[in-house]
């Protein structure tokens, strides 16, 4: 089997793996509890917030444990909606193609009363920190744009924002989940007030993530109940999900550069390589982009097609979100970086990651074009458009 889908999980890592194991038979105890097994368990806990928060150049206090990077952006959001409303700010800055779980918040705040402004990404899939700053008015309470796009790859200029951000005092939120251990974070260097993580994305465990929030930034709950992570999320810590996350992004982090180097010499070639299909797109920034993204477009098929008979010679790949798939809607990023619905339902992500190899490359770039030619064959559409009946778009 080739794995190709990295953006919509990752394999768990051995260490990731074995601090998680360790922590269900041994430090199995509630961290809340005060007899030592209870307090073995919180140090356990304690520990891995520290490794973490050193990870993002946080402080340990400023990283509340979540259930994974949806609710860590649903906190967030919420959290700097609220802090502003008591302001009389009711104004949200974001991009026409963040993820659901921020798309989604940001609609439910609408209903309640915010005025939510979408930024345009350009056909690059991209911002400029100077978008966000002629968008930025006096009532405005939050700016929340993402690190790096979950299916085009695009990377953001985060630092720049954020500086934008903290000149005209005005709270920053980014979506990291796709860049945490893939890309360097400096929340205080980059002026990031609240941050989201998912340790499934850097080959730790599932259903646990995190939420970074700046010391005085104020965080509202969303789940209500006991004390824990200073009352800022109720329910009994998942302590071994936490240590294995605090493993993944420690070895992640520490292997960040040459991972990066290797990986995207992978991506180059496969980009390089699909290319050459006719009547096909890179979607994306080509330059300021995540080292194991390539997703492209090619005109005449449909993606669920090709996606199917990839995995019928053992290649995982998307066609979009993993969120979105199952539904024929095309993807919102497509659509936003211009891309008609059309040309966007032959989408095709590939997200690779530092265990693929030369051979896996050399796989797909052999089974993707002879797929294309197939479904092609195949299709009136494209016989339409190669007999002149039809015009090409790409
Ligand atoms: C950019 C981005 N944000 C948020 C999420 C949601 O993370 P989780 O699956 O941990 O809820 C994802 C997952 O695909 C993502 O890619």
């Amino acid at each position: 089997m080739i794995y190709a889908d990295n953006a919509a999980t990752t394999k768990m890592s051995g260490a990731a793996a074995n601090a998680m194991t360790a922590c269900m038979q041994d430090t199995w105890g509630n961290p809340s509890s005060l007899y030592s097994l209870g307090q073995r368990a919180k140090e356990a806990l304690e520990d891995a917030r520290e490794r973490i928060a050193a990870c993002i150049g946080a402080s340990p206090k400023e990283i509340t444990f979540t259930s994974g990077g949806s609710e860590a952006d649903n906190q967030a959001i919420r959290s700097a909606a609220q802090l502003g409303a008591r302001k009389g700010k009711r104004h949200i800055i974001s991009t026409a193609f963040e993820h659901h779980a921020v798309l989604h918040t940001l609609k439910r705040l609408e209903g309640e009363g915010f005025e939510v402004e979408l930024l345009p990404v350009g056909a690059l899939g991209t911002v400029t920190a100077q978008q966000v700053s002629e968008a930025i008015r006096e009532d405005t309470a939050l700016v929340t744009i993402m690190y790096a796009n979950n299916e085009i790859g695009s990377v953001l200029p985060v630092s720049e924002i954020g500086a934008v951000c903290r000149e005209r005092g005005v709270i920053f939120h980014t979506d990291a989940v796709q860049a945490a251990g893939h890309l360097p974070i400096d929340v205080r260097a980059q002026n990031i007030d609240l941050l989201s993580l998912s340790a499934h994305k850097f080959h730790g465990p599932k259903g646990i993530g995190a939420l970074y929030a700046r010391q005085g930034v104020p965080l509202t709950n969303l789940i209500e109940g006991g004390a824990q992570e200073r009352g800022k999320r109720a329910g009994t810590e998942n302590v071994p999900a936490i240590a294995g996350m605090a493993a993944a992004l420690e070895e992640s982090c520490s292997h960040m550069a040459e991972n990066a180097a290797r990986v995207s010499a992978l991506r180059d070639k496969l980009i390089f390589g699909l290319s050459r299909i006719p009547r096909s797109a890179l979607n994306g920034d080509p330059v300021n982009r995540l080292p194991g993204n390539v997703n492209f477009c090619f005109e005449g098929i449909e993606g669920e097609s090709l996606l199917l008979l990839l995995d019928d010679r053992g290649i995982c790949a998307s066609s979009g979100s993993a969120c979105t798939s199952g539904s024929l809607d095309p993807s919102h990023v497509l659509l936003s970086i211009g891309r008609p619905h059309e040309v966007a339902h032959g989408s095709l992500r590939l997200s690779l990651c530092e265990e693929n190899t030369e051979a896996d490359i050399d796989a797909i770039l052999k089974a993707v074009p002879e797929i294309v030619t197939y479904l092609r064959n195949m299709s009136p559409l494209w016989k339409d458009k190669v007999s002149g009946k039809r015009a090409f778009v790409l």
